[in-house]
């Protein structure tokens, strides 16, 4: 694996922007639990909490204003603070020769810049030795092609059907609140006010996420099918469906593969249960299969309900959980940031 993208150290200066937001605060947990070698820390947020603390390894910082912040001596700097900030910022940020790894959309779909899944794509990471930016992909699609990959590599993929089951969290910390409200407002027998997410959410399912395009997919949609195919660097078919549901953290996803060639759910188990990054739990007889309650929390990418699909020739059903604010987000980034430091 490569090395040679930060100068070697023993630890680094790392920003990380959207400290205060739902990834933000996941990220400064996973870089303690995974001892990142973090020398100075920088928490970066708007002006509506700078000055506020956050904690990191049981020590308080300051939160900062990001507009007022010179990146100047930055090695790393985590974004999560929406598409708008980080195309204002990156380049600021990488200009100052800080790698910016950036979870919004803002730079996915940019020929120059590289969409990187540790277990996935690592060789990507080359092309961001020239600008610097290195984009995280969206959550549903990370856990994916997780997935997807290892049975892709054995036997080529023509087409995926996926259907997602996704958390509030996917919408940040204020859709959390919403999801809470409206539960106990409407256990309490009180109408529940929707300001955050486009229907209630509470007792409902909401096949909306992000907005509608012309062609009738939603960008959340239009996402999963880009991304995939960039990530994966395969002329794969992808269509996507892609909804809201009332769980708080994980998403879930029910995804229908179609293969070149003969794959059986045997095959697909044993080659899954070997992937880096994925856990099989997939027993029918004593009712085992991932769901989001277990996993949230928790690093790996889930995989169940392995089994073959009879209406159509070299096609298998898999069922995909992972956290989305952990693997979908602030696990994934943190991930491509210890490949940036490896020696
Ligand atoms: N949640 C997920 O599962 C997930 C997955 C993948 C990617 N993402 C992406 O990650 C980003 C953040 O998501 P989130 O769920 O953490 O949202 P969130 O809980 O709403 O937090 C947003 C964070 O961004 C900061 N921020 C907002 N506007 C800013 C500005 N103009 N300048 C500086 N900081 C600003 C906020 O700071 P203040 O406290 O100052 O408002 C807060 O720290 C989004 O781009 C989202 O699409 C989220």
């Amino acid at each position: 694996m490569m090395s040679d993208f930060l100068p070697r150290k023993d630890v680094y200066k790392v920003a990380v922007v959207g400290a205060t937001g739902a990834v933000g605060a996941t990220m400064l947990e996973i870089l303690a639990e995974r001892n990142f070698p973090v020398g100075e820390l920088v928490p970066l947020a708007s002006s509506r909490s700078a000055g506020s603390t956050i904690e990191f390894k049981g020590r308080e910082y300051v939160v900062q204003d990001l507009e007022q912040f010179d990146p100047t001596g930055l090695d790393i700097a985590l974004f999560s603070a929406g598409g708008g900030t980080s195309l204002k910022h990156a380049p600021r940020f990488a200009d100052a020769g800080c790698y910016v790894i950036d979870n919004s959309s803002a730079w996915r779909m940019h020929d120059d810049i590289c969409l990187i899944v540790p277990e996935v794509n690592p060789h990507a990471l080359e092309m961001a030795k020239e600008n610097h930016i290195i984009a995280n992909p969206n959550c549903s699609t990370i856990q994916m092609v997780v997935a997807i990959k290892p049975l892709h590599d054995a036997v080529p993929i023509k087409r995926v059907v996926v259907s997602t089951y996704q958390a509030v969290s996917g919408a940040g910390g204020s859709a959390i609140d919403e999801l809470a409200k409206q539960t106990r407002s409407l256990l309490c027998g009180e109408p529940a006010e929707v300001e955050v997410l486009p229907e209630r959410i509470a007792f409902n399912v909401i096949p909306h996420i992000d907005v509608f395009m012309d062609d009738g997919y939603t960008k959340e949609e239009r996402k999963m099918i880009d991304e995939t195919r960039k990530i994966m660097e395969a002329d794969i078919a992808v269509t996507a469906t892609t909804v809201r549901v009332p769980v708080f953290y994980a998403h879930s996803e029910s995804v229908n593969i179609t293969f070149e060639g003969p794959m059986d759910a045997d095959k697909a188990r044993s080659l899954l249960a070997d992937a880096e990054g994925i856990c099989v739990v997939d027993d029918p007889a004593t009712a085992d299969y991932p769901m989001p309650s277990e996993a949230a929390g928790t690093d790996p990418v889930w995989v169940g309900r392995i089994r073959g699909d009879d209406s159509c020739r070299n096609s298998l059903h898999l069922w995909v959980v992972a956290d989305n604010v952990r693997k979908g987000a602030a696990l994934n980034a943190v991930q491509i940031a210890e490949i940036l430091v490896r020696d």
